[in-house]
C-alpha cells in the first residue's frame, strides 16, 4: 500500500471527473477497483461497456468512512451494524435490500445492494473528495470480464490501454494492494428467512464473520444474489492454469515437457525445476494472496503453453486463495490431457 504522502491534486481531479460522469481507476486495499458515480446509470452503463461485462451483474458501491448506510439500504438487520463496526474499513462486502430510490443499475436489477468502505488512503481520500463525501463509488474490479483482477495501476493500464483513447479518464496510483484479492461477500439481505450467506470468500474468513455475529454463514443457495465473481471459469489469465499437487508435479512437469510444452511455474513448497519461467510464493496465505494475481499475469506474459499451479492446503486460512485458484483452473484435467494428446487448448 502507498506510503507516498496522498496527491490530492490528482484525488481531487479524479473526483472531479467522477462526478462529471467519467470512469477513474482507484486504488483499494483487495485490488483496483473501475469507479463510477453509482447515483448516475449512464456512468455505470460505461462500467459495463468498458469491461465488456454483462449489465446483470451487480457492483459494489464503495463509500466513505462514516457515510449513511441507511441511505443505500433499508430494512439493515443488526448484524450488518456489527460486521460494519468490527470490520470497516476493511475488505469486507455487505449486501443489503436497496434503498427504493438507489438505481437499480448498480445491482443488475436485482432488490439488492453490495456496500463496502475500502481502508486504501487514496480510495478513502477520493470517497471523501467526491460529492463531500456523500456519494457512492460503483466499482467492480478493473479487469475486463473474466480476466485477472488488477494489483496495481499498471495492471489497470495493461487492461484499458491509457491516454486518449482508453475509456478510464484516470487511473489513480496507489501502491501495490495488500490483501491481493477481493473482498469477502457476505449477503445480509435475506437474513429473516436464509440467515448470513457466505458469496465468495476472502481476507475476511467465515470463522471471524461467525465470531462477530455468532452464526456461522452458509453458503449459497439456488436464490442468493448472484455475483459475478461467483462464476466458474473467472479471474483467468489467456494461458492456460492448471492446478497440480505437490506430488503430481514432478511427474506432470516431465510428461509435459517431453510431449514439447513450455511450462510457467507457480509454487509454494516444491523445489525449483527446470520450466521456461517460475516463480516461488510467499509460505502463509496472507502473503500468498498479496502476490497471487500479480504472478499469473507475469507467468501470462512468459508465453508458455501452460501455466502450472502447485495446489494449496485445504482449510479456512487458504479459503479465499482457493476460490480463486479453482476458477482461475476451473478445466485442469481437460487443459492436461489435451496438452498431452499433443491438441492445443481450446
Ligand atoms: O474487493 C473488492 O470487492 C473489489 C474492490 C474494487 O472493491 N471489487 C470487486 O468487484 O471485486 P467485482 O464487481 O469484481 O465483484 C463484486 C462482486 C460481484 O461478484 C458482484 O456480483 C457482487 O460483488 N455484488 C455486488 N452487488 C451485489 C448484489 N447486490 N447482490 C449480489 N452480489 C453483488
Ligand atoms: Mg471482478
Amino acid at each position: 500500500m502507498s506510503e507516498q504522502p496522498l496527491d490530492m491534486p490528482a484525488i481531487r481531479a479524479a473526483a472531479r471527473l467522477l462526478e462529471q460522469g467519467e470512469l477513474v481507476a482507484l486504488p483499494t486495499e483487495t485490488v483496483y477497483g473501475l469507479g463510477a458515480d453509482a447515483e448516475s446509470p449512464p456512468a455505470v452503463a460505461r462500467i459495463y461497456a468498458a469491461k465488456g461485462r454483462p449489465s446483470n451483474h451487480p457492483v459494489i458501491v464503495h463509500l466513505a468512512p462514516g457515510a449513511d448506510i441507511g441511505y443505500w439500504a433499508v430494512d439493515i438487520p443488526a448484524e450488518a451494524r456489527k460486521l460494519i463496526d468490527a470490520f470497516w474499513p476493511g475488505p469486507l462486502t455487505l449486501i443489503l435490500k436497496r434503498a427504493p430510490h438507489i438505481p437499480d443499475a448498480v445491482s443488475g436489477g436485482q432488490d439488492s445492494v453490495g456496500l463496502r468502505c475500502p481502508s486504501h488512503p487514496v480510495a478513502q481520500a477520493l470517497l471523501q473528495e467526491f460529492k463531500n463525501g456523500q456519494g457512492g463509488v460503483a466499482a467492480p474490479s478493473a479487469n475486463r470480464f473474466g480476466h485477472v483482477s488488477p494489483t496495481t495501476a499498471q495492471h489497470v493500464r495493461d487492461e484499458f490501454g491509457s491516454g486518449p483513447g482508453s475509456p478510464v479518464a484516470c487511473v489513480l496510483e496507489g501502491g501495490q494492494s495488500d490483501v491481493g484479492i477481493e473482498s469477502t461477500i457476505l449477503d445480509l439481505s435475506r437474513m429473516a428467512t436464509h440467515g448470513p450467506v457466505l458469496l465468495r470468500p476472502g481476507h475476511i474468513s467465515a470463522a471471524q464473520i461467525a465470531g462477530v455475529i455468532g452464526v456461522q454463514p452458509c453458503t449459497p443457495d439456488a436464490a442468493a444474489p448472484r455475483a459475478s465473481g461467483t462464476l466458474e471459469a473467472h479471474y483467468a489469465p489467456s494461458t492456460p492454469v492448471a492446478l497440480v499437487t505437490v506430488e503430481e508435479l514432478a511427474g506432470t512437469m516431465e510428461r509435459l515437457t517431453g510431449a514439447g510444452k513450455r511450462v510457467a511455474l507457480i509454487r509454494r513448497s516444491f523445489p525449483e525445476a527446470v520450466a521456461l519461467a517460475q516463480i516461488a510464493m510467499p509460505q502463509p496465505p496472507d502473503g500468498y494472496a498479496h502476490d497471487l494475481y500479480a504472478a499469473l499475469r507475469a507467468m501470462d506474459a512468459a508465453g508458455a503453453d501452460v501455466i502450472l499451479v502447485e495446489s494449496l492446503p485445504q482449510n479456512d486460512a487458504w479459503q479465499g486463495v482457493n476460490d480463486r485458484l479453482r476458477r482461475a483452473a476451473h478445466d485442469s484435467q481437460g487443459i492436461l490431457a489435451r496438452l498431452l494428446a499433443g491438441r492445443r487448448p481450446v
